[in-house]
């Protein structure tokens, strides 16, 4: 199987890469900035701009893959910083990558949306959120600065289902909780270096309050999924949740604290602020999908620091 990355260097890409030669599979890689990409034997490199229409369907003509998986992306907050550029990467990229494998007959693609689709539903505790759950969305009701990052992603969804309903593209979405682990550069910065700091014996301040929650999943989890639904020869759904470990802050600190000897300090005068479960039992149910408990994620991250 002939897959291509595009967003290979991002914390997603960059693993999935890896994971990928490891196993044999043949990878070519794209990016804006290859960077970060892993320069392994066996891939093939091609510097691109997904908001380049040509570049995207040039590089699917040259290398004729079997598999697409899209990742480039101006992730979270990332997506506030310039927001006709986020249009540019998060919407026309996007469309730019199904239009081109519509007309390359590609047989999948396969993307990232976010749980952050669900953002909108009001939090009620003991919520177990699944695939089909409703998904209102409203700027006017649930406005916050990380809705505009779901809101193109509610859009990205909508191009995929027209691009499945009227041009018969197979086309796949795998809804992610916070990501963490080795290479996580962008979105929320502590989620990027709470392992790192622990292991190097520095504390981490989180401008959040102890009792806000958080769904996390670890990045081996997340290329795990990313791999069985890219590489099955059919599938069931559309959509697969990653799920996540939903925890407190609180619950984050001591664990750290303890099992890493790190210093994670929540700020109790913010307001606190919360998620809801998200089910992977659909994943779990197809493909025998699983995620690490959040203690075994940090003492496995851990271990590659030391
Ligand atoms: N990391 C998370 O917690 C998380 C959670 C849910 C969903 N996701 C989604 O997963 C996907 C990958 O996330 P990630 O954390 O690996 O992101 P990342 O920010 O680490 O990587 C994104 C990559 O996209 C590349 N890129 C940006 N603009 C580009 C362009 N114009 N052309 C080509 N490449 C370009 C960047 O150079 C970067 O390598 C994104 O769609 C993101 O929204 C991530």
């Amino acid at each position: 199987m002939k897959t291509l990355i595009i967003g290979s260097s991002g914390l997603i890409g960059r693993n999935l890469t890896s994971k990928f030669i490891e196993q044999d599979e043949s990878v070519i890689c794209m990016d804006l900035d290859m960077g970060a990409t892993p320069n392994l034997d066996g891939v093939e490199l091609v510097q691109g701009d997904v908001t380049n229409y040509d570049e995207v369907l040039q590089t699917i003509t040259k290398y004729e893959p079997d598999r697409i998986v899209h990742l480039a992306y101006l992730v979270g907050r990332g997506a506030l910083q310039d927001l006709s550029l986020s249009l540019r990467v998060n919407l026309l990229g996007v469309d730019n990558v199904f239009r081109a494998s519509v007309e390359s007959s590609v047989p999948r693609v396969v993307w990232a949306s976010t749980l952050g689709v669900y953002s909108s539903i009001d939090y009620e505790d003991g919520i177990v959120v699944s695939e089909d759950s409703p998904r209102p969305y409203s700027p006017y009701t649930a406005f916050n600065t990380a809705s505009y990052y779901s809101a193109l992603k509610h859009m990205n969804e909508y191009q995929a289902l027209l691009y499945a309903s009227r041009e018969g593209l197979d086309v796949c979405a795998i809804r992610p909780s916070t990501v963490f682990g080795p290479g996580r550069y962008t979105g929320y910065p502590w989620v990027g270096s709470f392992v790192e700091d622990a292991v190097a014996g520095k504390t981490t301040n989180v401008p959040m309050h102890p009792d806000s929650t958080f769904g996390l999943v670890y990045v081996d989890d997340v290329i795990d999924l990313f791999e069985k639904v890219t590489l099955a020869k059919k599938l069931n759904f559309d959509v697969y949740n990653t799920g996540g470990n939903l925890i407190s802050l609180a619950e984050i600190a001591e664990t750290v604290n303890t099992v890493l000897g790190g210093n994670f300090v929540p700020d109790s005068t913010k307001e606190p602020t919360f998620q809801f479960n998200i089910s992977n039992e659909r994943a779990h149910n197809e493909f025998g999908f699983k995620i690490l408990s959040f203690e075994d994620a940090i003492s496995t991250h851990a271990s590659l620091l030391s």
